[in-house]
């Protein structure tokens, strides 16, 4: 039952979403063996140990105060979990496990945190006394906490899924691999005209703002995301030794890391195997590839081809024949598991010609879900933008001309989140995002 109180309206429905998101978290840490709970999978992330405190002490440090007037118990470890981007200064980061709490010690600042804050919202859904009027909507900012927490079931995701395979509990469901054979080809986009960002008086993150209309040129694009199948080509073109085809930036990061081939990819004798979430299978050649943005880039080159703008793909996407535009590919309705690779149905990806209902007006493939993709657009502000008070560095920190907007969802990726303003963006380097591409030609 939603209680307004002044503007500050909060719905039991909310509590419910942000306790089925804590499952989904909860259930993540469970899928690692707790002796490795103080690994670090990812050398540019932090070790596993820390998210399982930033979880609770960002929802904490965020509405405590603010919606709550709850004082601090540990502001220590309030701070030490605080954020967690790639914790970037120089170099890698290099701090030891000996350098953190132990884990009983996270647990119970981690327990006590829920506590506390369930019984200050169970509160603010009663109306009572106790609870404060807030400055933000509690709304927005229990969005924001669940939302927040979803992404992380996300990118914890891809970090556990560089964990080895002996350090994690497996899974229940394990993926069929498939093999079709595909048509790959391109369709034609009309020019016209794509509408990006969102409306002031519904939820969205700060770079989500403001509504605008961009007008698109006429373009074709790849129906189906590009797959292993494809990449192997490329590979075989010799396409990681060809210096023309990556950018001076681009090549010094490959040849500094020796990257031959896609970080889920293994050679074993002279076939390739795929790494999983939970086993190593045989490549699927019409699985989507999963690559950095700098390979993509690559690949678009070699392929006398480039990756769609972020107008471009919301254009193949959302885009039809007339000027109307959809909120989903398939149309208006919710995302449903017909429709595609996403909501934690799946912790794998499956063929790029799978869910043909949740194909766009244009007859554009798999365009949310399976992973994200990439676009040439970098990272940057709508005009109108304006930090969140309450969490200002969280866009804003990366408009630093080092990252690009993905588009889409993966097989991880909430369903909330598939909504058609949702920008996710990461840096042109990194491999282990699930994350594929598509080309354009103009
Ligand atoms: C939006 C996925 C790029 O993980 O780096 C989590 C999300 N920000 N905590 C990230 C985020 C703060 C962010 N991405
Ligand atoms: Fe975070």
């Amino acid at each position: 039952m939603p209680v307004a109180e002044g503007h500050v309206e909060v719905s039991s429905g909310l509590l419910q979403r942000l306790s089925d998101a804590r499952s989904i978290t909860d259930g993540l840490f469970d899928i690692v063996k707790p002796e490795y709970l103080y690994e670090r999978p990812i050398p540019e992330r932090h070790r596993i140990i820390f998210y399982i405190g930033h979880l609770e002490s960002f929802d904490w440090n965020l509405l405590r105060e603010r919606l709550l007037s709850i004082a601090s118990f540990h502001s220590q470890f309030d701070h030490l979990f605080a954020f967690g981007i790639d914790p970037v200064g120089g170099g890698l980061p290099d701090d030891r496990p000996s350098d953190w709490p132990t884990l009983a010690e996270v647990r119970t600042y981690a327990r006590r945190i829920r506590e506390v804050l369930d019984d200050g919202l169970r509160d603010l859904i009663s109306g009572s006394e106790r609870t404060k009027r807030s400055e933000f909507p509690a709304s927005q900012l229990l969005n924001v906490a669940i939302e927040h927490r979803l992404m992380h079931a996300e990118t914890l995701a891809y970090m556990l899924h560089q964990l080895p395979l002996d350090q994690k509990v497996r899974g229940a469901r394990l993926p069929e691999p498939s093999s079709q054979l595909l048509a790959p080809g391109m369709v034609e986009i009309p020019a016209g005209v794509a509408t990006l960002g969102l409306e002031r008086d519904r939820f969205g993150w700060d770079n989500e703002f403001e509504l605008h209309t961009e007008s698109v040129p006429a373009f074709a694009i790849d129906k189906y995301k590009i797959t292993n199948g494809q990449w192997l080509e490329f590979i075989d073109a010799g396409g990681y030794r060809k210096k023309d085809l990556w950018t001076d930036d681009a090549w010094k990061w490959k040849v500094e890391r020796d990257i031959s081939h896609p970080s889920f990819w293994r050679a074993d004798g002279d076939r390739w195997l795929f790494r999983t979430m939970f086993e190593e299978v045989e490549l699927a050649s019409d699985w989507p590839v999963y690559v950095s943005h700098a390979e993509a880039s690559a690949y678009a080159r070699w392929a006398g081809k480039a990756l769609p703008s972020e107008a471009e793909w919301h254009r193949a996407a959302f885009g039809t024949e007339g000027r109307a535009e959809r909120q989903y590919p398939w149309g208006n309705s919710e995302p449903s598991r017909e429709m595609g690779n996403f909501d934690f149905e799946r912790w794998d990806p499956v063929s790029v010609a799978a869910f043909p209902e949740g194909q766009g007006a244009f007859g554009v493939m798999g365009m949310l879900g399976n992973g994200w993709e990439w676009t040439s657009t970098q990272f940057q502000p709508f005009a109108g933008f304006q930090k969140f008070p309450f969490y200002p560095g969280y866009s804003a920190d990366f408009f630093d001309g080092k990252h690009f907007v993905m588009k889409g969802g993966s097989a991880r990726t909430a369903a909330c989140m598939l909504r058609r303003s949702f920008r996710n963006w990461f840096q042109p380097h990194y491999q282990y995002v699930y994350a594929g591409f598509r080309c354009v030609s103009r």
